[in-house]
């Protein structure tokens, strides 16, 4: 097989949560550790999109970039680097854009779910509509074809725009050559989708989230606020219908599930498992925690890694926009 390229991003709107972790920081830092080619990258431009706040996404850059680096990501190894950084992504933005169908755009997930909602306010059908969430997919095809990205994990919600990625590189080839590969969508099946405090995906948009490196005191809260059912203590339980069960088995070993599959059976009580959940996490987290704090503390440090990921990223974004341009004669 060919060499892959792994990339993906992350959109510094928020605080990372255990959903972030469980299912895209924490199996991304693992396929970084099996494979040379890994990009991964803070998405600030996609920020500016859902967040008009400086300060919050000023925050959110150091929380998401500390996040990765507490998690232990090795950036002698993979390329790390935050979009803004590259003034090349934008550049070919503007190259896509020119060859990219408004008709595909139209039919982005994101953009129809905005102009549905409007219609059915009564609203005008692009009220609140940015230019920048219509082009949402360039953007995010450019952060892609970029870097000639073969495999790209994401959520389901964003296959669509992966494959508009692999739509506008079509085009963009067969008008000027092969300049790019076809990039693929990788979704994990094996990969946790956790649920929230409320039982539903955790999600922002749901309010349900437990911020990833919480102190251990609020995690212990946020945990024991998790919502159950009115089984008794002493009642069999079953794990496959309750939220902490699901949300154990995201953070343990097989054997570990077993063991509280039977627990389940044997009636452990709500308080007791939502401790056995908050030990589980907390040991997995407490070191990473502290490193974490470490680097909230030391912006620069932080800072400095990210510049050295830009300059490394650079050393192929600059030469490979210089043969873009001329390719489409400039
Ligand atoms: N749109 C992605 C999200 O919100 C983030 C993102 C931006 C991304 N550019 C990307 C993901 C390129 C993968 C590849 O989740």
């Amino acid at each position: 097989m060919s060499q892959r390229i792994i990339l993906t991003g992350i959109t510094t709107t928020g605080t990372p949560h255990l959903g972030n972790y469980a299912g895209a920081i924490g199996p991304a830092i693992e396929m970084s550790q099996q494979n040379d080619n890994c990009f991964f990258f803070l998405a600030d431009y996609h920020a500016l999109i859902k967040c008009q706040e400086p300060e919050r996404i000023i925050q959110s850059r150091q929380e998401i970039a500390a996040t990765w680096l507490a998690l232990g990501l090795d950036t002698e190894k993979a390329t790390f680097y935050r979009q803004s950084d590259i003034p090349e992504i934008t550049q070919l933005m503007w190259l896509l854009t020119c060859v990219t169908a408004k008709g595909l755009m139209n039919r982005a997930h994101a953009y129809k779910a905005a102009v549905d909602a409007n219609t059915s306010n009564d609203e005008d059908a692009d009220k609140g509509i940015t230019m920048g969430l219509f082009s949402y997919p360039v953007l995010m095809a450019a952060d892609i074809l970029m870097f000639n990205a073969t495999d790209v994990p994401v959520g389901r919600d964003q296959i669509q725009h992966v494959e508009m990625a692999r739509d506008i590189a079509q085009r963009f080839n067969y008008l000027y050559g092969e300049h790019f590969v076809l990039p693929e969508a990788k979704i994990a099946d094996n990969v946790a989708l956790l649920p929230g405090t409320d039982g539903r995906k955790m999600s922002k948009s749901y309010n349900n989230t437990i911020p990833l490196f919480l102190p251990e005191k609020q995690l212990r809260k946020a945990i024991m606020r998790i919502v159950t059912d009115s089984t008794e203590p002493g009642e069999p339980k079953d794990p496959d219908q309750s939220t902490l069960y699901e949300m154990y088995k995201a953070f343990a070993t097989e054997a570990e599930c077993a063991q509280i599959r039977q627990a389940y059976a044997e009636g452990i009580a709500w308080g007791e498992m939502k401790q056995v959940l908050f030990e589980k996490v907390n040991a997995l987290l407490s070191e990473p925690r502290e490193k974490y704090n470490e680097l909230m503390a030391n912006p620069q440090y932080v800072e400095n890694i990210l510049l050295q990921g830009a300059e490394k990223a650079r050393a192929h974004t600059v030469p490979f926009i210089a043969d873009l341009k001329k390719a489409v004669g400039l």
